[in-house]
């Protein structure tokens, strides 16, 4: 008999961009081989497996939680946000998303669904209307790396996305948008 043959599975109702979908899993599965292998959810990238790098960062009830930390019996019972879930059901892109589209905040494109899901749940603390520092999008985006860009213009990106809600929200901003300081 094989370890994997002998290996207890477990079932396991995984709530992912708001579907439900049960899987059955080792107990060590992790969270983000969940999200890829078993739900075919390949927006979630896999960099480090160890919680360096921020790449398979996906959001649990709305925070950001490294998905290569979390077992996938762990998050039966939370909602679960991807990259694949930031966009609206109507296919407009999540602010963020524009915003990197606009600031061209990703080179390779490896880290940017790690950023994406960081940067999204972010925004919730700012109120439309308000600006968000470079400093301030600094912070947000410290625990994330990125091998490519020099993360200038992700942090641009993060500025820029919130002037996307301000404008979305149809408000002006309260001091000139950082969204391009060069
Ligand atoms: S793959 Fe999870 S933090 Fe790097
Ligand atoms: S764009 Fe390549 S690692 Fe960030």
């Amino acid at each position: 008999m094989t370890d994997s043959a002998a290996e207890k599975q477990f079932p396991v109702n995984l709530s992912v961009n708001g579907t439900t979908k049960p899987v059955t899993v080792p107990a060590r599965r992790l969270l983000s081989d969940a999200l890829r292998h078993d739900l075919e959810l390949t927006g979630t990238h896999v960099g480090c497996e160890h919680g360096v790098c921020g790449a398979c960062t996906v959001l649990v009830d709305g925070v950001p939680v490294r998905s290569c930390l979390m077992f996938a019996v762990q998050a039966e019972g939370h909602q679960i946000t991807t990259v694949e879930g930031l966009a609206g059901t109507d296919g407009q892109l999540h602010p963020v998303q524009e915003a990197f589209r606009d600031c061209h905040a990703l080179q390779c494109g490896f880290c940017t669904p790690g950023f994406l899901t960081t940067i999204a749940a972010a925004l919730e603390g700012y109120e439309p209307g308000t600006t968000i520092s470079d400093d301030e999008a600094r912070e947000i985006v410290g625990g994330n790396l990125c091998r490519c860009t020099g993360y200038q213009n992700i942090v641009k990106a993060v500025g820029r996305a919130q002037e996307i809600r301000t404008q979305r929200a149809g408000l002006t901003p309260d001091v000139a948008a950082n969204a391009d300081t060069t």
